[in-house]
């Protein structure tokens, strides 16, 4: 007999459920009962609910319902009833039971509810086990596809980017190297300095950090691109949002300006969220009860009002008219910090905000030149609980100017000859943005540590699992 999964299980109309032969398979959350019954939780992760399982002791050796026990895994077949349990309509009464691995109750972590996520992190190998993280990998599954769905409905084509490149160009944090050198004994240049011509790549390799600027060579050709894959930034921030190794998705669109951008941008957070709020209802309501009781009508608020846009010079002189004591200081050419982009967000708007022209020098080079000379036509989207969820631009599609920008921050032309050669033939306007995943997840997950919303989290002194 194949087995059926819980999710399919529980969603069977009754009459046909009722009486039905089954077989389920997954792993034991609590069991409890008496010398004559046991009833076991049993979860196969396809769904937070748990499938009652009703054992008579008559009908079973006692040594495996001994073996039954808390993190172990079994194999049911039994007939489905109506369950007179709270919170539960259907269980399952076994005729045959199998255990495919005990858990001995003496060494399995999880044998009680109530672990914290600190410890959680500890034991990443087993967390996926916990209807926590059950919830946050379904819904990261959840939104994984519905960012691929949006991008296919919308006419965008998925572009595979290099993880592994020799350009900085991007600048946007500091890069793992990646080489085949000796690390002990590397060769040397006369100087004293490694010499990377003899490394894999004959020039120094790094794992990148966006897949931007891959992405404008594609979307100068196929129109509406965008990647989805991981990214990497070596910098030693220990926050509760930033990852050394984290996904990001990079739409870039030719023909579209800045207005565009934002209007993309809105469109596609609003309908993921929405997406979430349609599909994975259960997962939501469940850490909407465990951890963050305003998390559903945040999700819905966000969806349904419209983002405030403004200029960051906009936004400072909010923010220094505030009475706020912040910890870091408010100027203009100052970059904002996440507590000045809550502040923002949460106290003085109350929605997500979208700040644009942002002062050239806290900017990459590759943004569009506004004609004040002092601003750069980026985009940031600003969330609450986050900060910065989505940072974008458009383009700076003049050569010279780009040129002149480059050579000003003596940032190495001869490496970038080929993003340059994009403006020298057929330039266009162009935009794009990154949304970082892991944000987008703590945001609909409500969790509060972006180190709870990636299975196996990478952070400075940490990548053991
Ligand atoms: O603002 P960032 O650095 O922008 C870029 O990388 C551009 N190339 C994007 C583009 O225009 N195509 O990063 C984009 C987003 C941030 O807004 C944030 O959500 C996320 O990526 N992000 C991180 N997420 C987790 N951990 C980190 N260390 C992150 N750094 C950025
Ligand atoms: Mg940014």
């Amino acid at each position: 007999m194949k087995s059926t999964r819980i999710k399919d299980l529980l969603a069977m109309p009754e009459d046909t459920a009722v009486g039905a032969s089954v077989k389920v398979e997954g792993w034991v959350r609590t069991k409890r009962g008496n010398k004559n019954v046991s009833f076991i939780a049993l979860n196969d992760g396809s769904i937070i609910h748990n499938l009652q399982v009703v054992a008579d002791a008559e009908k079973f050796d006692e040594e495996i319902l001994k073996n039954i026990t808390t993190g172990s895994c079994i194999c049911v077949q039994g007939n489905l009833v109506k369950s007179e349990g709270q919170g539960q309509t259907l269980e399952i009464q076994a005729q045959t039971i199998t255990v495919y691995g005990g858990a001995d109750a003496k060494t399995y972590p999880l044998q009680k509810k109530g672990h914290t996520l600190e410890f959680l992190r500890e034991i990443a190998h087993l967390r996926p086990r916990t209807n926590t993280f059950g919830a946050v990998l379904r819904i990261r599954h959840a939104m994984s596809y519905a960012i691929h769905k949006y991008f296919n409905d919308n006419g965008f084509y998925y572009l595979h980017t290099p993880i592994i490149t020799a350009s900085d160009a991007e600048g946007a944090g500091a890069m793992f190297r990646v080489t085949t050198l000796d690390a002990q004994n590397p060769p040397k240049n006369q100087d004293g300095s490694v010499n990377y011509s003899e490394d894999f790549f004959g020039k120094p390799a790094n794992l990148t950090v966006s897949g931007q600027l891959e992405g404008e060579l594609c979307a100068m050709a196929l129109g509406k691109i965008y990647t989805f894959g991981p990214t990497f930034r070596a910098e030693n921030s220990n926050t509760p949002r930033h990852l050394a190794e984290f996904w990001m998705i990079e739409p870039e669109m030719a023909f579209y300006d800045i207005n565009d951008d934002m209007d993309l941008a809105e469109d596609f957070l609003k309908y993921l969220i929405r997406y979430a709020m349609a599909n994975c209802a259960d997962d939501l309501e469940f850490l909407n009860k465990m951890y963050d009781e305003a998390l559903l009508e945040r999700l819905k608020f966000v969806a349904d009002n419209t983002f405030e846009r403004l200029s960051y010079t906009e936004g400072i002189d909010l923010l220094l008219k505030s009475g706020q004591n912040f910890e870091f200081p408010v100027a203009w050419g100052l970059d904002l910090q996440a507590e000045h982009e809550r502040y923002l967000v949460e106290k003085y708007f109350k929605k997500p905000v979208i700040l644009t022209d942002y002062p050239t020098s806290i900017k990459a080079f590759y943004m569009k030149q506004n004609e004040d000379q002092k601003t750069v036509r980026a985009m940031d989207v600003l969330f609450p609980r986050i900060g910065e969820i989505i940072g974008g631009s458009q383009r700076e599609e003049n050569f010279e100017k780009l040129e002149a920008r480059i050579l000003e921050l003596k940032m190495p032309l001869k490496d970038l000859w080929w993003y340059l050669e994009t403006r020298k033939y057929g330039t266009a306007p162009h935009s794009g943005f990154g949304l970082g995943f892991e944000r987008l997840i703590l945001f609909i997950t409500g969790m509060a540590n972006i180190r709870d919303v990636i299975p196996f989290p990478r952070t400075p002194k940490n990548a053991e699992f």
